[in-house]
């Protein structure tokens, strides 16, 4: 049985709000309980507005949070357009009202990328992620978990190679100029380590989302759709768009 909950908005905006109110609410559950918070920041432009809505958010004991980064391109120079990491700064890190406890992000130019996750491994929490802001692509990854997706790996990061409509899809939002320039092989935090997390709050507006989406939502659980394995997840928001969720059946958008 699926444990998904998700709510349909009018527009890009609400979406963007309303994922941020849930991330803000876990956060400082969190820190109301240990203190402390970690959160898992991805990019993409299903990101823009929920980042821009959540990095205003004052109330939040940012020095107390720690940030992870969700998935990076291998061998894309930082100051590229596309870096996630450049992303990761310029819209979030830098716009908070107070710098974070940490920010552990991915560097796409390191010399060995296996070894750049295993760094990253050593820096994980042993406990679950408090939250963690995810989005689906086109092809239904999770992360740049493309399909067929390892659902087993217990690592925290691993190296991954991207499959050809993740290429075209990121050639589509303008982030390159051609299929040639996208890398082909990125470092993303993996399937388990992402459920490993107690809220997600994963945004997905869009028409060109919307048969990932209900491919995710009433679809079998399959590493043909990497997001599928999300119905398993006991905390996990869905916040979509109307056209995100077009072409889920009347029965599920009534569940909301
Ligand atoms: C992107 C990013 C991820 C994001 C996911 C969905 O390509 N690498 O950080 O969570 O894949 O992104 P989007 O919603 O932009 O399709």
């Amino acid at each position: 049985m699926s444990h998904l909950r998700f709510s349909i908005h009018d527009d890009r905006a609400a979406v963007g709000r309303a994922a941020a109110e849930l991330a803000t609410r876990a956060l400082l559950d969190a820190c109301s309980l240990k203190n402390t918070a970690t959160l898992v920041v991805a990019t993409g432009s299903s990101q823009f507005e929920v980042l821009a809505e959540l990095a205003a958010v004052a109330t939040i004991p940012w020095e107390r949070i720690t940030i992870f980064h969700l998935d990076e391109y291998v061998g894309l120079e930082p100051t590229h357009p596309a870096s996630f990491r450049r992303f990761l700064r310029e819209r979030f890190i830098e716009r908070l009202p107070s710098p974070p406890a940490a920010f552990h992000d991915l560097d796409s130019m390191a010399g060995d990328p296996h070894a750049e996750c295993d760094r990253l491994a050593g820096l994980m929490p042993q406990e679950f992620f408090d939250v963690a802001l995810i989005g689906i692509g086109e092809n239904g990854h999770l992360a740049f978990n493309d399909p067929p997706a390892d659902f087993d790996t217990t690592v925290p990061y691993h190296v991954v190679e991207l499959d050809a409509r993740c290429r075209r899809q990121q050639v589509g939002e303008g982030w390159f100029s051609s299929l040639d320039a996208v890398p082909t092989q990125a470092i993303s935090m993996s399937v388990q380590r992402i459920l490993a997390t107690r809220t997600l709050v994963c945004t997905v507006p869009d028409r060109r989302k919307a048969e990932a989406v209900q491919a995710t939502v009433e679809g079998p659980i399959t590493p043909s759709v990497p997001a599928s394995i999300l119905q398993q997840h006991p905390r996990c928001f869905l916040q979509l768009d109307r056209e995100a969720a077009s072409l889920l059946r009347p029965c599920d958008t009534l569940a909301t």
